[in-house]
């Protein structure tokens, strides 16, 4: 069959698929689709692929032949087919995996998705029992369960690339416990912190998305096979056994919601937009600290890339790129939720729209936390440049006023005495610890020769030892408590 030019454009993502589907010349189309028999027109040559999603949802394949072979195995112990037809269907299925993993599966446009491709390629290699496989079946539920299994498969990969990266950051805020840096708000020094309690804030944020993955993992281990269309079948099916050979956790109760509830996608994809705003920040932050400017970390060379006309340039090009990502991630998001907002129960084919989103988003997100992964360890310290940023900017003027506090001052009026010191100092030119202790005394007479100690910025650190704080000793326990946490949930 020859295609028009605009379907082939149509088609053409850039991944050869449709070279595969252009060596598909001979056979006609009603001998070809399975539904064909209602259909005297064959279908119109654009619409034929406008309409198809085999080149993205061939993927999932390998998840399809799980389910089938499931379903199979179901239907004979019920009886529905004979134990004869179940092997033959069964090693089918498995030698046309192996085609499909060996390139060696010719996928065809016109059998429009990745179901009907293999169903008509187990019937054309078995024969009659092939035929037999959709008994009690609907590509509604198939396509459902086939999605789930998918996804139920990645999030555990990205659960452990998730818990690698946690790892690394463990180790990076262990060696790091005692390094000082001022910490921002506003993005203005605001008090000095330690780069371990750095990295344990985002351990914090990362561990919540480890939660929220596993939450969708387990809230979406339900299985559809057996809602067939939307009404259920009437063959004396045994969902419960489907579910169990298929790692679910038990059946859909609801035939109509099996066959149309696109939540857990839409549930993953809010988790991994969280994660992916989680990894941005994270990223603009070694952006920002590994500016000349800032020179606070040093990232390795084979996480960077040079200007083609600024010979000087080492360009934090990957966390740019996990920045950038979000961005479509985030679009995932909204394109799901649009996607379902308006359907009626049950299924609609807008819902073959879920999984170039869902597919994208998995990729993506795997890639973001496998380079991150990747650069945390090799990631270099300059202590020194953040100490002398963590002088600057009066880090430990609150210290002050705790001090004051400490004395007797009520804390509105020792907030007065500090800030009037720091004008001081502005317009002196230096920094509260540099003032001698007649001059800090000129401002309140409550001080005493041991305010020094509180005014340098390892006396402000460890002063901060409670639960949460700052202090390298609280920085320590904070990191052994996570390892055990990261242990007992892996
Ligand atoms: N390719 C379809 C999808 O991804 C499979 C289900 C089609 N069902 C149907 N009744 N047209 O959703």
């Amino acid at each position: 069959m020859t295609r028009p030019a605009d379907v082939c454009r149509f088609n053409n993502r850039g991944n050869g698929i449709i070279g595969a589907f252009e060596t598909q010349t001979d056979r006609s189309m009603s001998d070809k689709k399975l539904w064909a028999g209602r259909f005297t027109e064959p279908t119109d040559a654009f619409v034929e692929a406008f309409t198809a999603s085999v080149e993205f949802d061939q993927r999932l394949a390998p998840q399809d032949i799980q389910g089938s072979i499931a379903h199979a195995t179901m239907l004979a112990r019920q009886g529905i087919l004979s134990e004869d037809e179940r092997t033959a269907i069964v090693k089918g299925l498995n030698l046309i995996l192996d085609r499909i993993e060996n390139g060696d599966f010719d996928w065809s446009v016109e059998l429009e998705d990745v179901h009907m491709n293999i169903e008509a390629a187990l019937t054309e290699a078995i024969g009659e029992a092939g035929k037999k496989l959709h008994t009690g079946r609907s590509r509604n539920d198939q396509v459902a369960t086939d999605v789930r299994l998918w996804l139920r498969q990645e999030l555990q990969q990205l659960e452990s690339e998730l818990q690698r990266l946690q790892r690394a950051l463990l180790d990076i805020a262990e060696r790091e416990a005692e390094t000082i840096l001022p910490g921002f708000t506003h993005l203005q020094t605001a008090q000095p912190i330690t780069f371990g309690h750095h990295m344990m804030a985002w351990f914090e944020m990362l561990e919540r998305d480890g939660s929220r993955l596993q939450d969708c993992r387990q809230r979406m281990n339900r299985m559809p096979l057996g809602a067939a269309a939307l009404a259920g079948t009437t063959y004396p099916i045994d969902r419960e056994f489907t579910a169990s050979l298929l790692g679910f956790d038990g059946p859909c109760r609801n035939s109509l919601d099996a066959v149309s509830d696109r939540d857990f996608a839409i549930e993953f994809s809010a988790a991994a937009s969280i994660l992916m705003m989680h990894l941005s920040r994270m990223s603009e932050e070694l952006i920002i600290w590994s500016s000349a400017q800032f020179g606070f970390v040093t990232l390795s060379d084979s996480f960077c890339t040079g200007s083609s006309i600024m010979p000087q340039k080492k360009n934090p090009d990957v966390p740019e790129l996990i920045r950038g990502k979000t961005g479509r991630v985030y679009g995932h998001l909204m394109a799901l939720l649009t996607l379902m907002k308006s359907q009626p129960l049950a299924y609609n084919k807008d819902n073959q729209e879920d999984k170039e989103p869902l597919f994208d988003t998995v990729d993506n997100l795997r890639g973001s936390l496998k380079v991150f992964a990747d650069m945390i360890p090799a990631i270099s310290c300059n202590p020194e440049r953040m100490r002398a940023a963590a002088l600057q900017g009066f880090a430990t003027a609150t210290d002050l006023a705790d001090y004051l506090v400490r004395q007797g001052l009520p804390f509105r009026d020792a907030h007065e005495v500090v800030g009037r010191s720091v004008a001081y100092c502005v317009q002196k030119g230096c920094d509260l610890a540099d003032l001698s202790l007649d001059e800090l005394r000129e401002f309140s007479d409550r001080i005493e020769a041991d305010v020094f100690d509180c005014l340098t910025l390892e006396g402000s650190v460890a002063a901060r030892k409670h639960i949460g704080g700052t202090a390298p000793e609280q920085v320590r326990e904070a990191i052994r408590e996570a390892r055990q946490r990261l242990q007992e949930g892996a």
